[in-house]
């Protein structure tokens, strides 16, 4: 059952039937939404519960210079309150998180709204009880654990602003995160195990702290008993303080615009960039699309493997499914531990109804054969869900032919952080897939594809261009933190009065939008945004580099390798020592993830004479496809290129 890319899957007369939106309903709520997206959002937003009802829906304007957006602006609400509290009369048994460790020996855990109500109001106490109050930030830095989640729902009950580091992240990067958003208090644990190693997550934090200039506190998690570094002040254990601390904490009123969290995310140039994501517009998108998108239903079992470290931890772990009273599930360990049937077992163990994941991880798996997945009894799951970067076709028919065995529809649902929920997906009951196509606009979304170069718009229905926005949605990012800027610039500068996307997109005759990837200078690595200038000036900082370009490169697994050419410092000598060098400074300096996959030694770069580095060639001989390098006449020195095409790490 080989299917083409070409193929249409129309959505089953079962699903149709069920499913919140049918085809006719689809349809006849995306033309509301764009006919009267006042009208529309004023109704919509009332699925969470307001302390004060807005009056004013919308209120945005992406013109040059006064970039301002604003959704719900004089309601008042708390998004705790919404993925806890409104919940308890009704389903306070219900399970809302299901935890299921690392190893596949130890008890999962069933967390009930109660029990959720009970550990986020003592979270929410201890952070007081560390000064933290309405406004402030805090730094999370934590393995997938419950507390993780608690944290988060802390911070919100109170109206602290969360920030949270992938755990993955160097204490480097923590630290200027930390320093970034000067945060009072920066919650971790004792260690992580995640696919039976042990991370000692306490040490990092103390390492990062070295270099934070303001008073920081610690609240630690213990998970592990392992042994830490306890510093000898402003470092607590959560469980001490929870055990003098009231266990009543009620929820902060807070305005609709006020900050819920603040996450790092790589752009093209500079360092990372703080995205603010606001109250009462984030929690509506999120809680809808998870809904929409996933069909999900009352009782269902939802499962999103990312970690909270990212935005889709945010939104499709915990704020989307908590706000809709879902069931979720919360996993602290890796795809292939102890085996590449983990996933899998998973699904089975806990009856999981929508299983959302990344195109690496079934990538990963598809290659460790059909058995890790058929000796599991999968037939709960309805929907499958994918995010982070294209979807191949064979990924997506492996998906489609042997984990859903041919019924559960796709949702390929694209988004960013900066989007806080998804722009473009099929909804399952309504939406007719074809493999790689991450379909049609979600409600309210107006995607548009301008011509790169003029910024005109292509009203043709086939188009190809970069893919911008032309208004907003709830949940739109509203400014980069602590530089509005930039954010203007970034995202509304290149053209004017659009949201930038930073992608490039082609529509095909039906209307359908297939993603073609980053046009600026961001790679995808696993699924994971990185941005070349962050690893180039993590290479330059060491003290044999001279100079450092990075690109990306076709990866059969991570979707994109890093690919760096590295020239030295006069009077140092290659060497595998060194290269191994260059990789653990890389690792220090960021993270694991941002490690070079490919370290080509480049005697020099190629540079026009006004001395820019022609990145497009560099592109072109990492994917070992140098044979149109185009016009190299304007390179200072030519000659530089044919020592590059020669030496090239990525041969096939
Ligand atoms: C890419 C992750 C193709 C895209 C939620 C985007 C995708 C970037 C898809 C955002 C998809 C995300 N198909 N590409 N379904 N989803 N992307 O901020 O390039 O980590 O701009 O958010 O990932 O990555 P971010």
């Amino acid at each position: 059952m080989t299917s083409q890319p070409d193929t249409t899957y129309p959505p089953s007369a079962d699903m149709a039937a069920n499913a919140h939106a049918d085809k006719a309903t689809y349809d006849a709520m995306y033309q509301a939404s764009i006919n009267d997206p006042e009208g529309f959002w004023a109704e919509h937003g009332k699925r969470v519960d307001w302390i004060k009802p807005y009056t004013k829906v919308k209120n945005v304007s992406f013109a040059p210079g006064n970039v301002d957006i604003k959704w719900f602006e004089d309601g008042t609400l708390n998004v705790s309150a919404n993925c806890i509290d409104r919940h308890l009369a009704t389903r306070g048994d219900q399970t809302a998180i299901i935890w299921e460790p690392d190893s596949p020996d130890d008890a999962a855990l069933h967390i009930t709204y109660k029990q959720l109500h009970e550990k986020t109001q003592l979270m929410a106490n201890s952070l007081k009880a560390l000064g933290v109050g309405k406004g402030d930030r805090v730094v999370l830095y934590m393995p997938m654990i419950p507390e993780a989640a608690y944290a988060m729902l802390a911070c919100a009950r109170i109206g602290a602003i969360h920030s949270i580091v992938f755990a993955g992240f160097s204490a480097d990067a923590l630290a200027a995160r930390i320093s970034g958003s000067q945060a009072k208090v920066v919650i971790t644990a004792d260690g992580a195990p995640r696919g039976g190693r042990v991370t000692n997550l306490k040490d990092s934090v103390n390492q990062a702290l070295i270099n934070v200039m303001h008073d920081c506190k610690c609240l630690c998690v213990q998970r592990t008993g392992q042994q830490i570094a306890w510093r000898e002040e402003g470092d607590y254990w959560l469980h001490e303080m929870e055990a003098e601390v009231s266990p009543d904490c009620p929820p902060e009123e807070m305005n609709a615009e006020d900050p819920l969290f603040i996450l790092y995310t790589s752009g093209s140039t500079g360092q990372p960039k703080g995205v603010v994501h606001t109250t009462g517009g984030y929690i509506v998108y999120a809680s809808m699309t998870h809904q929409y998108t996933f069909d999900y239903h009352d009782g269902d079992i939802f499962w999103c493997t990312a970690d909270v470290g990212w935005v889709t931890g945010h939104s499709y772990i915990v704020y989307g499914p908590l706000a809709n009273g879902a069931t979720t599930v919360m996993f602290e360990g890796v795809p292939t531990y102890p085996d590449a049937g983990r996933f899998w077992q998973v699904c089975e163990k806990h009856k999981v109804n929508q299983f959302y994941t990344a195109p690496t991880a079934i990538r990963a798996l598809m290659g460790q054969g059909n058995e890790f997945v058929e000796k599991y009894d999968l037939s709960d799951i309805k929907v499958l869900g994918t995010v982070g970067e294209p979807i191949n076709p064979e990924a997506w028919n492996w998906y489609n032919d042997v984990v859903g065995k041919g019924k559960a529809p796709i949702v390929d649902t694209w988004w960013q952080t900066e989007t806080g929920g998804h722009l473009l997906t099929p909804l399952p009951g309504a939406i007719a897939t074809k493999p790689g196509s991450a379909t049609v606009p979600f409600f309210g979304v107006q995607p548009v594809i301008l011509e790169p170069t003029t910024g005109e718009e292509i009203h043709d229905l086939a188009a190809e261009g970069v893919l911008c926005m032309k208004d907003s949605w709830p949940a739109q990012m509203r400014t980069v933190w602590g530089d509005h800027e930039r954010f203007e610039k970034t995202y509304f500068s290149d053209y004017k009065n659009y949201y930038f996307t930073g992608d490039g997109c082609k529509r095909d005759a039906d209307g359908y939008y297939w993603i073609t990837g980053r046009v600026d200078d961001v790679i995808n690595v696993s699924g994971h945004r990185m941005g070349t200038a962050e690893v180039e000036s993590a290479l330059v900082a060491h003290a044999k580099v001279a100079e450092a370009a990075v690109v990306g490169y076709p990866h059969d697994i991570k979707g994109q390798g890093i690919y760096a050419y590295v020239t030295l410092m006069n009077g140092q000598e290659p060497s595998e020592e060194l290269r191994k060098e260059l990789e653990t400074w890389v690792r220090a300096e960021i993270g694991p993830i941002a490690k070079p996959d490919l370290i080509q030694w480049a005697p020099g770069l190629p540079k026009t004479r006004s001395g820019k580095i022609m990145r497009r060639i560099l592109r072109k001989i990492a994917e070992d496809d140098f044979g149109a390098l185009g016009d190299t006449s304007t390179l200072a020195d030519p000659s530089v290129v044919d020592d590059l095409i020669e030496n090239r790490m990525n041969r096939e």
